[in-house]
Protein backbone atom coordinates (compact mmCIF):
# COMPACT_ATOMS: atom_id res chain seq x y z
CA UNK A 1 0.00 0.00 0.00
CA UNK A 2 1.61 3.50 -1.18
CA UNK A 3 2.00 5.88 2.02
CA UNK A 4 -1.13 8.42 0.18
CA UNK A 5 -3.60 5.58 1.02
CA UNK A 6 -1.71 4.92 4.53
CA UNK A 7 -2.51 8.63 5.25
CA UNK A 8 -6.06 8.67 4.25
CA UNK A 9 -6.59 5.82 5.93
CA UNK A 10 -5.39 7.81 8.98
CA UNK A 11 -7.31 10.71 8.35
CA UNK A 12 -10.41 9.13 8.00
CA UNK A 13 -9.88 7.51 11.66
CA UNK A 14 -9.13 11.35 12.85
CA UNK A 15 -12.30 12.37 11.30
CA UNK A 16 -14.02 9.64 13.72
CA UNK A 17 -11.73 10.70 16.49
CA UNK A 18 -12.57 14.27 16.59
CA UNK A 19 -15.64 14.68 14.44
CA UNK A 20 -13.97 17.32 12.47
CA UNK A 21 -10.97 17.83 9.70
CA UNK A 22 -9.05 20.84 8.14
CA UNK A 23 -10.50 21.71 4.16
CA UNK A 24 -7.45 20.05 2.69
CA UNK A 25 -8.27 17.11 4.20
CA UNK A 26 -11.92 16.76 3.46
CA UNK A 27 -11.15 18.00 0.08
CA UNK A 28 -8.96 15.23 -0.30
CA UNK A 29 -11.69 12.53 0.99
CA UNK A 30 -14.63 14.38 -1.43
CA UNK A 31 -12.49 13.87 -4.09
CA UNK A 32 -11.04 10.20 -3.60
CA UNK A 33 -11.28 7.85 -6.13
CA UNK A 34 -9.31 4.98 -4.86
CA UNK A 35 -11.33 2.32 -4.16
CA UNK A 36 -9.67 0.85 -1.21
CA UNK A 37 -9.93 4.07 0.32
CA UNK A 38 -13.20 4.41 -0.03
CA UNK A 39 -14.74 1.54 0.49
CA UNK A 40 -12.60 2.10 4.39
CA UNK A 41 -14.11 5.26 4.67
CA UNK A 42 -17.60 3.71 3.88
CA UNK A 43 -16.76 0.98 6.89
CA UNK A 44 -15.56 3.62 8.71
CA UNK A 45 -18.38 5.94 8.81
CA UNK A 46 -21.21 3.01 8.62
CA UNK A 47 -19.37 1.81 12.32
CA UNK A 48 -19.95 5.48 13.35
CA UNK A 49 -23.94 5.45 12.66
CA UNK A 50 -23.44 2.02 14.42
CA UNK A 51 -22.91 3.18 17.75
CA UNK A 52 -25.99 5.70 17.83
CA UNK A 53 -28.75 4.27 15.89
CA UNK A 54 -27.71 0.15 15.45
CA UNK A 55 -28.94 -0.97 12.59
CA UNK A 56 -32.29 0.76 11.96
CA UNK A 57 -33.26 2.49 9.25
CA UNK A 58 -36.19 4.99 9.37
CA UNK A 59 -38.94 5.22 6.96
CA UNK A 60 -40.38 8.56 5.90
CA UNK A 61 -43.54 8.69 3.54
CA UNK A 62 -43.07 11.29 1.03
CA UNK A 63 -46.09 12.96 -0.55
CA UNK A 64 -45.52 15.04 -3.23
CA UNK A 65 -48.51 18.03 -2.93
CA UNK A 66 -47.70 19.90 -5.80
CA UNK A 67 -45.64 20.58 -8.56
CA UNK A 68 -46.62 23.93 -9.43
CA UNK A 69 -44.06 26.37 -8.46
CA UNK A 70 -43.19 30.14 -9.02
CA UNK A 71 -39.80 29.49 -8.22
CA UNK A 72 -37.45 29.01 -11.67
CA UNK A 73 -33.80 26.87 -10.58
CA UNK A 74 -32.00 26.46 -13.59
CA UNK A 75 -31.73 22.42 -12.32
CA UNK A 76 -35.29 21.39 -11.35
CA UNK A 77 -37.23 19.88 -13.68
CA UNK A 78 -40.52 21.42 -12.24
CA UNK A 79 -39.30 25.28 -12.51
CA UNK A 80 -42.19 27.67 -13.42
CA UNK A 81 -40.86 28.08 -17.05
CA UNK A 82 -41.05 24.26 -18.19
CA UNK A 83 -44.07 24.51 -19.89
CA UNK A 84 -43.94 20.78 -21.34
CA UNK A 85 -44.79 19.85 -17.56
CA UNK A 86 -48.48 18.83 -16.82
CA UNK A 87 -48.94 20.54 -13.44
CA UNK A 88 -51.05 18.81 -10.47
CA UNK A 89 -51.72 19.26 -7.14
CA UNK A 90 -53.44 17.13 -4.24
CA UNK A 91 -56.50 17.96 -2.65
CA UNK A 92 -57.02 17.84 1.05
CA UNK A 93 -58.59 14.46 1.14
CA UNK A 94 -56.31 13.06 -1.63
CA UNK A 95 -53.42 14.18 1.25
CA UNK A 96 -55.40 12.46 4.06
CA UNK A 97 -56.24 9.42 1.96
CA UNK A 98 -52.09 9.09 1.09
CA UNK A 99 -51.25 9.48 4.83
CA UNK A 100 -54.04 6.72 6.03
CA UNK A 101 -52.72 4.30 3.66
CA UNK A 102 -48.93 5.23 4.81
CA UNK A 103 -50.67 4.98 8.30
CA UNK A 104 -51.63 1.49 7.77
CA UNK A 105 -48.44 0.20 5.78
CA UNK A 106 -46.40 1.43 9.36
CA UNK A 107 -45.73 4.99 8.32
CA UNK A 108 -45.36 7.26 11.47
CA UNK A 109 -43.59 10.27 9.86
CA UNK A 110 -44.76 12.27 6.74
CA UNK A 111 -43.32 14.30 4.33
CA UNK A 112 -45.18 17.16 2.57
CA UNK A 113 -43.38 17.98 -0.40
CA UNK A 114 -44.15 20.11 -3.32
CA UNK A 115 -42.48 23.38 -5.71
CA UNK A 116 -43.53 26.65 -4.35
CA UNK A 117 -47.35 26.60 -4.89
CA UNK A 118 -49.00 29.76 -3.72
CA UNK A 119 -52.30 27.86 -4.04
CA UNK A 120 -51.69 26.47 -0.93
CA UNK A 121 -52.45 29.74 1.58
CA UNK A 122 -50.86 28.98 5.28
CA UNK A 123 -54.77 28.81 6.42
CA UNK A 124 -55.14 26.01 4.22
CA UNK A 125 -51.88 24.45 5.34
CA UNK A 126 -52.52 25.02 9.06
CA UNK A 127 -55.76 23.31 8.51
CA UNK A 128 -53.91 20.08 6.43
CA UNK A 129 -51.23 20.14 9.15
CA UNK A 130 -53.68 20.01 12.20
CA UNK A 131 -55.84 17.23 10.28
CA UNK A 132 -53.16 15.19 10.37
CA UNK A 133 -51.74 15.21 13.27
CA UNK A 134 -55.33 14.92 14.98
CA UNK A 135 -55.86 11.94 13.18
CA UNK A 136 -52.27 10.27 13.59
CA UNK A 137 -50.89 11.79 16.70
CA UNK A 138 -47.96 9.61 16.98
CA UNK A 139 -47.25 10.67 13.85
CA UNK A 140 -44.58 13.42 12.77
CA UNK A 141 -45.25 15.90 10.01
CA UNK A 142 -42.63 16.67 7.86
CA UNK A 143 -42.72 19.87 5.55
CA UNK A 144 -40.92 20.50 2.81
CA UNK A 145 -42.48 23.14 0.52
CA UNK A 146 -39.63 26.04 0.37
CA UNK A 147 -39.01 29.38 1.48
CA UNK A 148 -41.69 31.30 3.39
CA UNK A 149 -42.10 33.94 5.51
CA UNK A 150 -41.23 33.46 9.17
CA UNK A 151 -44.88 34.06 10.47
CA UNK A 152 -45.82 31.33 8.16
CA UNK A 153 -43.52 28.94 9.74
CA UNK A 154 -44.57 29.49 12.85
CA UNK A 155 -48.25 28.90 12.01
CA UNK A 156 -47.30 25.44 10.83
CA UNK A 157 -45.49 24.81 13.68
CA UNK A 158 -48.05 25.70 15.71
CA UNK A 159 -50.40 24.11 13.69
CA UNK A 160 -48.44 20.47 14.77
CA UNK A 161 -45.59 20.54 12.05
CA UNK A 162 -42.27 18.75 13.52
CA UNK A 163 -40.04 19.13 10.92
CA UNK A 164 -38.64 20.98 7.91
CA UNK A 165 -36.57 20.07 4.87
CA UNK A 166 -35.10 22.85 3.10
CA UNK A 167 -31.72 22.31 1.45
CA UNK A 168 -29.35 25.15 1.29
CA UNK A 169 -28.42 24.15 -2.07
CA UNK A 170 -24.91 25.51 -2.18
CA UNK A 171 -23.02 27.46 0.58
CA UNK A 172 -21.28 29.88 -2.25
CA UNK A 173 -23.01 32.76 -2.79
CA UNK A 174 -21.05 32.76 -6.71
CA UNK A 175 -22.15 29.20 -7.25
CA UNK A 176 -26.07 29.96 -5.78
CA UNK A 177 -26.23 32.61 -8.42
CA UNK A 178 -25.37 30.30 -11.17
CA UNK A 179 -27.50 27.41 -10.21
CA UNK A 180 -30.42 30.28 -9.67
CA UNK A 181 -31.95 33.06 -11.40
CA UNK A 182 -31.80 36.96 -9.59
CA UNK A 183 -35.29 36.93 -8.35
CA UNK A 184 -33.60 34.38 -5.93
CA UNK A 185 -31.97 35.40 -2.98
CA UNK A 186 -28.71 33.05 -1.03
CA UNK A 187 -29.12 35.52 1.75
CA UNK A 188 -32.82 34.45 2.06
CA UNK A 189 -32.60 31.19 1.97
CA UNK A 190 -30.02 30.80 4.47
CA UNK A 191 -32.14 33.21 6.82
CA UNK A 192 -35.06 30.81 6.52
CA UNK A 193 -33.17 27.57 7.57
CA UNK A 194 -32.29 30.05 10.72
CA UNK A 195 -36.01 30.87 11.18
CA UNK A 196 -37.13 27.22 10.95
CA UNK A 197 -34.45 26.56 13.94
CA UNK A 198 -35.23 29.86 15.89
CA UNK A 199 -38.78 28.18 15.92
CA UNK A 200 -38.32 25.02 17.26
CA UNK A 201 -38.50 22.72 14.26
CA UNK A 202 -36.26 19.89 13.22
CA UNK A 203 -34.06 21.56 10.74
CA UNK A 204 -33.27 19.36 7.49
CA UNK A 205 -30.23 21.16 4.94
CA UNK A 206 -28.42 19.78 2.36
CA UNK A 207 -26.93 19.97 -1.37
CA UNK A 208 -26.77 18.10 -4.51
CA UNK A 209 -23.33 16.58 -5.51
CA UNK A 210 -22.10 17.77 -8.45
CA UNK A 211 -24.38 20.35 -9.80
CA UNK A 212 -23.27 22.73 -12.72
CA UNK A 213 -20.37 24.78 -11.75
CA UNK A 214 -19.14 22.93 -8.39
CA UNK A 215 -16.16 22.08 -7.31
CA UNK A 216 -14.62 20.26 -4.68
CA UNK A 217 -14.01 23.47 -2.53
CA UNK A 218 -17.74 24.51 -2.47
CA UNK A 219 -18.70 21.09 -0.45
CA UNK A 220 -16.43 22.04 2.07
CA UNK A 221 -17.84 24.71 2.54
CA UNK A 222 -21.15 23.19 2.36
CA UNK A 223 -19.77 21.18 5.54
CA UNK A 224 -18.87 24.59 7.22
CA UNK A 225 -22.27 25.98 6.69
CA UNK A 226 -23.37 22.95 8.03
CA UNK A 227 -21.28 22.70 10.98
CA UNK A 228 -22.91 26.67 11.90
CA UNK A 229 -26.35 25.43 11.45
CA UNK A 230 -26.26 22.28 13.07
CA UNK A 231 -29.43 20.43 11.58
CA UNK A 232 -30.67 17.66 12.78
CA UNK A 233 -31.00 15.84 9.20
CA UNK A 234 -29.16 16.30 5.81
CA UNK A 235 -29.98 15.50 2.90
CA UNK A 236 -27.53 15.30 -0.18
CA UNK A 237 -27.76 13.41 -3.56
CA UNK A 238 -26.78 13.60 -7.13
CA UNK A 239 -27.35 16.45 -9.26
CA UNK A 240 -29.31 14.43 -12.34
CA UNK A 241 -30.20 16.91 -15.71
CA UNK A 242 -33.95 16.46 -16.87
CA UNK A 243 -34.33 17.59 -20.60
CA UNK A 244 -36.43 20.57 -20.04
CA UNK A 245 -34.39 22.37 -18.08
CA UNK A 246 -31.34 24.75 -18.89
CA UNK A 247 -28.97 22.34 -17.43
CA UNK A 248 -30.32 19.28 -19.64
CA UNK A 249 -26.57 19.59 -21.00
CA UNK A 250 -24.61 19.17 -17.57
CA UNK A 251 -23.37 15.47 -16.90
CA UNK A 252 -24.93 13.48 -13.76
CA UNK A 253 -23.30 13.79 -10.06
CA UNK A 254 -20.53 11.20 -9.44
CA UNK A 255 -21.75 8.25 -7.41
CA UNK A 256 -18.47 8.22 -5.46
CA UNK A 257 -18.39 11.56 -4.99
CA UNK A 258 -21.88 11.05 -3.20
CA UNK A 259 -20.87 8.12 -1.44
CA UNK A 260 -17.52 10.17 -0.22
CA UNK A 261 -20.31 12.55 1.08
CA UNK A 262 -22.53 10.80 2.67
CA UNK A 263 -19.46 8.63 4.85
CA UNK A 264 -18.18 11.96 5.75
CA UNK A 265 -20.79 13.82 7.18
CA UNK A 266 -21.90 10.69 9.17
CA UNK A 267 -18.53 11.15 10.62
CA UNK A 268 -18.95 14.53 11.20
CA UNK A 269 -21.97 14.99 12.51
CA UNK A 270 -22.70 11.15 13.90
CA UNK A 271 -26.31 11.84 15.28
CA UNK A 272 -27.52 13.40 12.16
CA UNK A 273 -30.72 11.77 10.21
CA UNK A 274 -28.84 11.35 6.81
CA UNK A 275 -31.11 9.98 4.03
CA UNK A 276 -30.18 7.83 1.22
CA UNK A 277 -32.17 9.35 -1.39
CA UNK A 278 -34.67 8.81 -4.44
CA UNK A 279 -31.96 10.24 -6.68
CA UNK A 280 -29.12 8.28 -5.52
CA UNK A 281 -31.07 5.63 -6.13
CA UNK A 282 -31.72 6.71 -9.88
CA UNK A 283 -28.30 7.32 -10.33
CA UNK A 284 -27.37 3.71 -9.69
CA UNK A 285 -29.48 0.44 -9.37
CA UNK A 286 -28.06 0.05 -6.26
CA UNK A 287 -27.74 3.81 -4.76
CA UNK A 288 -29.78 3.53 -2.05
CA UNK A 289 -28.05 0.42 -0.51
CA UNK A 290 -25.03 1.67 -1.76
CA UNK A 291 -25.70 5.03 0.51
CA UNK A 292 -27.17 3.29 3.64
CA UNK A 293 -23.82 1.00 3.73
CA UNK A 294 -22.00 4.71 3.29
CA UNK A 295 -23.72 5.66 6.63
CA UNK A 296 -27.09 6.93 5.83
CA UNK A 297 -29.91 6.02 7.92
CA UNK A 298 -33.01 7.14 6.44
CA UNK A 299 -35.09 5.93 3.27
CA UNK A 300 -37.81 8.26 1.67
CA UNK A 301 -40.27 5.98 -0.20
CA UNK A 302 -42.85 7.13 -2.35
CA UNK A 303 -46.54 7.60 -1.05
CA UNK A 304 -48.13 9.81 -3.51
CA UNK A 305 -50.84 8.36 -5.53
CA UNK A 306 -49.49 6.42 -8.68
CA UNK A 307 -50.87 8.59 -10.82
CA UNK A 308 -49.30 11.58 -9.98
CA UNK A 309 -45.56 10.39 -9.62
CA UNK A 310 -44.34 10.51 -13.14
CA UNK A 311 -45.64 14.38 -12.30
CA UNK A 312 -43.04 14.81 -9.46
CA UNK A 313 -40.18 15.52 -12.08
CA UNK A 314 -37.64 17.21 -10.50
CA UNK A 315 -34.69 15.01 -13.00
CA UNK A 316 -34.99 12.82 -15.52
CA UNK A 317 -35.85 8.88 -15.07
CA UNK A 318 -36.82 8.72 -11.59
CA UNK A 319 -36.89 5.78 -9.91
CA UNK A 320 -40.61 4.24 -8.52
CA UNK A 321 -42.88 6.17 -10.63
CA UNK A 322 -45.25 3.14 -11.41
CA UNK A 323 -45.06 1.42 -8.49
CA UNK A 324 -48.16 1.28 -5.59
CA UNK A 325 -46.98 2.42 -1.95
CA UNK A 326 -46.91 -0.88 -0.67
CA UNK A 327 -44.70 -1.70 -3.32
CA UNK A 328 -42.45 0.69 -2.94
CA UNK A 329 -41.87 0.17 0.89
CA UNK A 330 -42.09 -3.27 0.58
CA UNK A 331 -38.78 -3.28 -2.33
CA UNK A 332 -37.09 -0.90 -0.65
CA UNK A 333 -37.20 -2.92 3.10
CA UNK A 334 -36.10 -5.76 0.88
CA UNK A 335 -33.07 -3.76 -0.24
CA UNK A 336 -32.26 -2.02 3.31
CA UNK A 337 -31.98 -5.37 4.49
CA UNK A 338 -30.52 -7.51 2.21
CA UNK A 339 -27.60 -5.20 3.01
CA UNK A 340 -27.68 -6.02 6.84
CA UNK A 341 -29.88 -3.16 8.21
CA UNK A 342 -33.39 -3.01 9.10
CA UNK A 343 -36.18 -0.64 8.10
CA UNK A 344 -37.91 0.53 11.32
CA UNK A 345 -41.41 2.33 12.20
CA UNK A 346 -40.79 4.68 15.00
CA UNK A 347 -40.88 8.47 14.28
CA UNK A 348 -37.15 8.47 14.05
CA UNK A 349 -36.59 12.01 16.21
CA UNK A 350 -32.70 12.86 16.59
CA UNK A 351 -33.36 13.73 19.93
CA UNK A 352 -32.04 12.02 22.72
CA UNK A 353 -28.65 11.84 20.62
CA UNK A 354 -28.46 15.86 19.88
CA UNK A 355 -29.24 18.64 21.89
CA UNK A 356 -30.57 21.50 19.42
N1 LIG B 1 -31.16 16.73 -9.68
C1 LIG B 1 -31.04 16.35 -8.40
N2 LIG B 1 -31.71 16.92 -7.38
C2 LIG B 1 -32.56 17.92 -7.69
N3 LIG B 1 -33.32 18.68 -6.90
C3 LIG B 1 -34.00 19.54 -7.68
N4 LIG B 1 -33.67 19.36 -8.97
C4 LIG B 1 -32.76 18.35 -9.00
C5 LIG B 1 -32.02 17.72 -10.03
N5 LIG B 1 -32.14 18.09 -11.30
C6 LIG B 1 -33.29 18.61 -5.44
C7 LIG B 1 -32.98 19.98 -4.84
C8 LIG B 1 -34.21 20.26 -4.00
C9 LIG B 1 -34.75 18.88 -3.73
C10 LIG B 1 -36.19 18.83 -3.38
O1 LIG B 1 -34.51 18.19 -4.93
O2 LIG B 1 -31.82 19.90 -4.02
O3 LIG B 1 -33.93 20.96 -2.82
Amino acid sequence: MNIDKKQMMHWVQQIEKNSNANDHILEELIACKDQEVALYLYNIAAEARKKYYGRDVYVRGLIEISNYCKNDCYYCGIRRSNKQLKRYRLTLEEILKCCKDGYTLGFRTFVLQGGEDTFYSDEILCGLISSIKTAYSDCAVTLSLGEKSFDSYQAYFRAGADRYLLRHETANEEHYKKLHPDSMSFKKRKQCLWDLKKIGYQVGAGCMIGSPGQNTKNLVEDIRFLQKLKPSMIGVGPFLPHEDTPFHIYPKGDLTECLNMIALLRLLFPYVLLPSTTALGTLHPQGRELGIQAGANVVMPNLSPTSVRKLYALYDDKICTGEEAAECKDSLEKRIESVGYRVVTSRGDVYGFHKK
